[in-house]
Parts: C-alpha cells; structure tokens; sequence
C-alpha cells in the first residue's frame, strides 16, 4: 500500500479489534510484526487490574497504555499498532486518548456513530476510520465530520453481515438472511467516496474471500475471528477451544446489553436469554452509556469476562461465521499467509 497513509503496511490488512481481552498488545504486536495492522480492543480492557470494580476508567487506561506499549515491542516497528474502541462505551474518549498520547496509529470505532473522533485525535497524527454497515451510515458519518470537525475519514471499515461481535443490522435481516452480502454494501461505498480507502470485513478467510472484497472496490480487508485461533491470541485456552469445536449449528445471532443484535456461540447463557430469561448484574461499571442495569438481560462485562476465562455456562463467546470452520491453532504468520498467499497482494 505504497505511496498512502497505509504506507507502512505490506498487507493490507487490519485485525478487527477483539473484546473483552481477545486482542490485547499480545495479538495486536505480532499482527503488526507481519506488516498489518494489529488492534487492541479498549473494550473494559482494565478488567483484569485489581481496581477494576472501584476506579474502572483508571484500571482501563492504565491497562491501555501498557498494552499498547507491548504491542508496539513485539511489532519490532513493523507494520501498524491501532486500538478500537466502541463509541457506546463510557469511558471512550478517555481511552482514545490515552492512545493518541502513546501515538497510536489508528483508531477505529464503529458499535454506534463515533461523532466526535476527529476531535478527540486532534494534533496526534493518528488516523480515524468509522465502522460502518451501510452506505447510508457511510454517509451520515462523514458528512458530520466534515461539518463538525472539517475532516474526511482516513479510511471507512466496511463490516457485512457475516462478521462476529455486534452487528449494525436488523435482528429480522440477519436472522432472515436478507441483509445485503459484503461485497454490495463495499462496492456501494468505494462508488460514493472513490477518494477514501474502504477495508471490507466479515467472514473473510481465504484468499478467494479477499479478492471477493478487493474485486469489489475495497484496499484491504478486516479479519478478527480466524486470528482467534492463533498462538499469540490474547485469549485463554477455553476461549480458543470453544471456537475451534464449533459447528454452524453452535454459532447464532443473541440479544446484547448494547442494543443491536450480535454474532457468537450458544452457551446456556445466551440461550437461556434468547428464552427470556434475566441474569441481573450484581455489580455494574456502567461501561455501556446505553445500558440500563436495572433492565439488562446480563451484564456484557461481566459475560464477555467469563468468555475470556473459557467458562461455557457464563460466557458470551463472540464469534463470525468463519468460526464454524476453523479448528486448529495457528501462528499470526500462518493465518496472515492463509489469506494473502505467502507474497501477499
Ligand atoms: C470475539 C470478538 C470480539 C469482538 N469485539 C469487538 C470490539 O470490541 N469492537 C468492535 O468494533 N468489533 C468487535 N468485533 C468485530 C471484529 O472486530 C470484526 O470486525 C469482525 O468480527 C469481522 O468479521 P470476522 O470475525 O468474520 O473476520 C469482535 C469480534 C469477535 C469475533
């Protein structure tokens, strides 16, 4: 990717960012290390400091920067280092940042319109790219930071309706099958703004998947779950083992505290939820500006936790599509020659 703001990477490649814990500085580095980009989840990442519970957005920025600071380590100045972060979460312009002040590359940020990010990465040179799923939100965001903050979006994630984590379409569409495919809402957007690098994600896998996105319009793709099963992933060994043992069957759309429907496993918690059933959280950190504790079916932080630690009862598992077919642990090395070939595009 010669010659643009992508300069340093020689794939074009962006790992999608992973909460809670799944894409921490760990699997961000030797992403980067492969010439990609690699990309920490700011997802109620302090999860694991001990003052998590009394000062969440202290635990979380301290975690942040020690995480980014891996990552940045273990690239050996290869590639690009990037977080994401979600623009429902509360503490959301602390954590960007935080990461502008460590000089992160990107931040990518989709799970909502990320308003204001422009503005929060003024002066740090690092590059903003919205998630979107839809032309018309395409629109909607770069209109407002080009009325607001004068700003065109480095470079717009285009997510499809085969992507893991939560998705920016109607439960009726997806569970229907009536979105439209990756590759139409890609194409629509690189017509729209021709001037604007679009990376296509969701379901992505193969080579042919690829050329599928690139063929539409899009420099690059965003891949998340088939990195999931790689040694450096920052997940635990439950985590892992419960994707690599999934089948079609086991991987559905659930009801999220967020709002919008999501992708990943059936565990008897996201079934016992789809049942109606309530789980009230016994302690909150209000990480989701969207989120009513008195009303949520469960607590995210605490579910997306209990994935990380590999507990199938409690955990919400995210997972895309492609999680029904892949079964074995690979290095990030094989999984980035997997999808480029070994001399990449
Ligand atoms: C375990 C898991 C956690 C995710 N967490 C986030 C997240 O914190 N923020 C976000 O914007 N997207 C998140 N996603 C979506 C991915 O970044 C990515 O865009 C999407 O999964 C791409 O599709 P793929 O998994 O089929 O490659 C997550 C996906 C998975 C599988």
């Amino acid at each position: 990717m010669s010659g643009s703001k992508f300069s340093q990477l020689t794939v074009p490649l962006i790992q999608g960012g992973m909460g809670v814990g799944i894409s921490l500085g760990g699997l961000a580095g030797a992403v980067a290390r492969e010439g990609a980009m690699g990309v920490i989840s700011t997802a109620s990442i302090g999860f694991t400091e001990k003052d998590f519970y009394e000062n969440p957005a202290e635990a979380s920025e301290r975690a942040l920067r020690r995480e980014i600071r891996k990552a940045r380590e273990i690239s050996e100045g290869k590639g690009m280092v990037a977080v994401n972060a979600m623009s429902v979460t509360t503490d959301y312009a602390r954590l960007v940042k935080a990461a502008a002040d460590e000089g992160i590359d990107a931040v990518i940020s989709g799970a909502g319109l990320p308003t204001e990010l422009p503005e929060l990465l003024t002066g740090s040179g690092a590059l903003a790219i919205p998630i979107v799923s839809s032309a018309k939100a395409a629109k909607v965001i770069t209109g407002l930071w080009k009325r607001h903050h004068g700003y065109t979006p480095d470079a717009i994630v285009v997510e499809g309706p085969k992507a893991g984590g939560h998705l920016g379409f109607d439960r009726e569409d997806l569970v229907g099958g009536t979105c439209p495919p990756l590759t139409e809402t890609v194409a629509e957007v690189s017509r729209l703004f021709p001037e604007i690098p679009v990376f296509g994600a969701g379901g992505v896998r193969s080579p042919e998947d690829v050329k599928a996105v690139m063929d539409a319009g899009a420099c690059g793709v965003q891949v998340a779950t088939p990195f999931i099963l790689t040694e450096e992933c920052d997940a635990s060994e439950g985590f892992k083992r419960a994707i690599a043992e999934a089948g079609e069957d086991d991987i559905f759309i659930l009801k999220s505290p967020v709002g919008m429907p999501g992708r990943g496993l059936k565990t008897p918690l996201t079934e016992a939820v789809a049942a109606g059933r309530r789980f009230p959280p016994s302690k909150c950190v209000r990480c989701i500006r969207t989120c009513n504790p008195a009303e949520t079916p469960y607590c995210i932080t605490e579910a997306l936790k209990n994935a990380y630690l590999g507990n199938r009862e409690t955990g919400l598992f995210f997972s895309g599509e492609s999680g029904a077919y892949i079964n074995e642990i690979k290095t990030v090395k094989q999984v980035v020659k997997s999808l480029f070939g070994k001399d990449g595009i």
